[in-house]
């Protein structure tokens, strides 16, 4: 079965891996990553590691890795589309089957013709008093909305039936077929008749930055789960591309942005005068988002929900925001569960205050790490500094570090002096252990020996060891994917070495080509689990390293000439040959 691209995603990101994992293992914090004994292989010590920052796992003992759906086709023995099904289940996602819906056959303007006509049907219905009084009730009286935030935001309300929708959009002269594609409608796999996706809940339109109705989320009016259904990537709308509410916060966030979890907590904050507030569409933010919101303001606000699973989120979110340059600001609300909740129970002049008085991501988590100990005690304060030395060991920049040493040295109560030998101590040791184990790998030949991953690379350590540098950079970093579509870089599938290197490239590029662009998550589809484990290690081997556009133009250079000496001497060219050896000792000697 083929599963849609968005779905795959969706389900990589509603199934949260440290959940999923966390029933096969035990899992211990352990900074920012969390350790196990691996249930792949047999260990007396924990080298099986979940990294909930990327949605992934790595063991460091036997090699396995990948992502939640990886995971699970290991763990249960299936292959990707049974374990992407099972994790669908569990998450309460429906996997659209039939023809693919989501052909790109339709033009946006009519998708948009039509989004547009059901977001008035949904408006008309609220207004209604003979369907919509249930709604209306429930929007004004238990969540608080005035009639004017309602306008505002276009609410609607699907009705509790199975095709006035349908039939008010074919009666205007749209096709069944073209519903389908717009996620309005489905087919009934029974009775083969076309039904409403969207009832008896309560409509959001979703307008991007033109005005154009790209999509809806629906919330149940009655316990019906999903909690709330959100159109998938249509032709007109891709999720990981835009943000709730960005028409309207737009043009109030020259100063900042405030960045929160539901489009409930959004409808609160704006109602309340702070109109620079988006949400994520039903996901967790996305490289994309991160990028957009770089466009627009210079400074992010979160404010997740104060549980232990926004949280987690909040930490993604700081990394995310970080890399586009960001300055990145965090809220962890006390005394309710989410923004919305919040200014209902303190109003907004308190959230005011709790915004002006938002924490740096640093002192967010130093404030977190300092929570769980008793820093009163001895034992309390030595416990609290180790683990805020690894943090701080973690930033890149020694400016940075510097800061944070005296930040957290005032607050701890110690010298900075020692906080900072603390510090280099660790960055010295990751440093070492680092170099040791890439200086173990790629010396020995015999590490790709009997590998039944790359058979290739035992053939030739050099090239494989540049193929590694090269995937792990494009894995990681869509800039450099950008560098080799732009043709900045010029490398394409046959000037890999291996056979395997050639088709992660391959699936790489055609994915950040694709509409949709490059996800993690969408990878896995084209590989077998001890293949995800491979590719998972290429990026835990680069995260955390210097990255720049030399060291992968130079891992190119040395895969083009292995490249170019192995063909010669397979094809018995001897001039090739020799022109092949002088092209790589000019280079040696420069
Ligand atoms: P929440 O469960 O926190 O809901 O999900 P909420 O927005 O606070 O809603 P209320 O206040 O209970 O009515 C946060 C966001 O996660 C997405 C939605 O975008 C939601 O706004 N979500 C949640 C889904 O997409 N599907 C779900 O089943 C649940
Ligand atoms: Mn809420």
């Amino acid at each position: 079965m083929l599963i849609p691209r968005n779905v795959i995603e969706e389900i990589a990101q509603r199934n949260d891996i440290l959940e999923v994992v966390g029933s096969y293992v035990r899992l211990q914090r352990s900074g920012s990553t969390f350790k196990g004994l691996c249930p792949f292989h047999s260990e007396k010590t924990p080298s099986f590691t979940v990294f909930p920052a990327d949605n992934s796992f790595y063991c460091f003992g036997c090699g396995a890795g990948g992502d939640v759906i990886t995971f699970i086709m290991k763990a249960e023995n299936l292959d990707f589309s049974a374990a992407a099904e099972y994790l669908a289940n569990r998450a309460g996602i429906r996997i659209p089957t039939g023809p693919d819906t989501r052909a790109d056959s339709m033009p946006r303007k009519r998708v948009y013709e039509i989004n547009l006509a059901a977001a008035r049907f949904f408006r008309d219905n609220l207004f209604d008093p003979k369907t919509g009084q249930a709604a209306m009730r429930y929007l004004t009286e238990e969540r608080g909305l005035s009639m004017a935030v309602i306008r505002h935001f276009g609410l609607g309300y699907a009705p509790n039936s199975f095709d006035m929708l349908g039939n008010y959009l074919r009666g205007l002269g749209y096709s069944t077929e073209e519903l389908q594609k717009c996620y309005l409608a489905g087919i009934s796999q029974r009775t083969g008749k076309p039904y409403d996706l969207f009832r008896n809940r309560i409509i959001f339109p979703i307008i991007d930055t033109s005005g154009n109705v790209i999509a809806f989320g629906g919330r149940s009016m009655d316990d019906t789960p999903p909690k709330y259904l959100n159109s998938s990537d249509t032709p007109g709308f891709k999720k990981s591309r835009n943000l709730y509410a960005l028409n309207y916060a737009r043009k109030n966030c020259a100063e900042s942005m405030i960045l929160c979890e539901g489009y409930m907590d959004v409808i609160a904050l704006h109602a309340a005068g702070f109109e620079n507030a988006v949400a994520t569409l039903g996901t967790a933010i996305t490289p994309e988002q991160a990028r957009i919101m770089a466009r627009y303001t210079k400074k992010v606000i979160i404010s997740y929900d104060s549980d232990a699973a926004g949280q987690n989120a909040a930490d993604r979110a700081m990394r995310l925001l970080g890399e586009v340059g960001l300055e990145v600001r965090v809220l962890k609300l006390s005394g309710a569960k989410d923004p919305d909740e919040y200014i209902k129970k303190f109003g907004k002049d308190r959230f005011r205050l709790e915004l002006e008085g938002s924490k740096s991501g640093f002192e967010h988590k130093f404030i977190s790490i300092i929570a769980k100990y008793d820093t009163e005690t001895a034992e309390g304060k030595i416990k609290a500094a180790g683990e805020v030395c690894k943090v701080i060991a973690d930033v890149g920049q020694s400016v940075e570090r510097d800061v944070y040493i005296s930040y957290a040295a005032e607050r701890l109560g110690l010298s900075a002096e020692s906080i900072k030998n603390d510090v280099e101590r660790i960055r010295r040791r990751r440093a070492r252990e680092f170099r040791q184990r890439e200086g173990r790998e790629v010396v020995s030949a015999a590490k790709y020996f009997g590998d039944k991953v790359n058979p290739d690379a035992a053939k030739n350590v050099a090239a494989a060891a540049a193929e590694e540098v090269i995937l792990g950079l494009l894995l990681l970093y869509d800039e450099y994917r950008y560098a080799v579509e732009e043709g900045e870089i010029e490398l394409s599938e046959s000037d890999f070495f291996t056979t395997f290197g050639g088709r992660v490239f391959s699936c790489v590029m055609e994915l950040h080509k694709s509409d949709e662009g490059f996800s993690y998550a969408a990878l896995g589809q084209y590989f077998t689990a001890d293949e995800a484990g491979r590719i998972q290690s290429l990026i835990r081997k680069r995260s955390g390293l210097d990255n720049n556009i030399e060291i992968l133009r130079s891992a190119v250079r040395t895969l083009k000439e292995e490249k170019a000496i192995a063909d010669a001497e397979r094809s018995g060219d001897k001039f090739a040959l020799i022109r092949a050896k002088r092209e790589k000792a000019k280079r040696g000697q420069q």
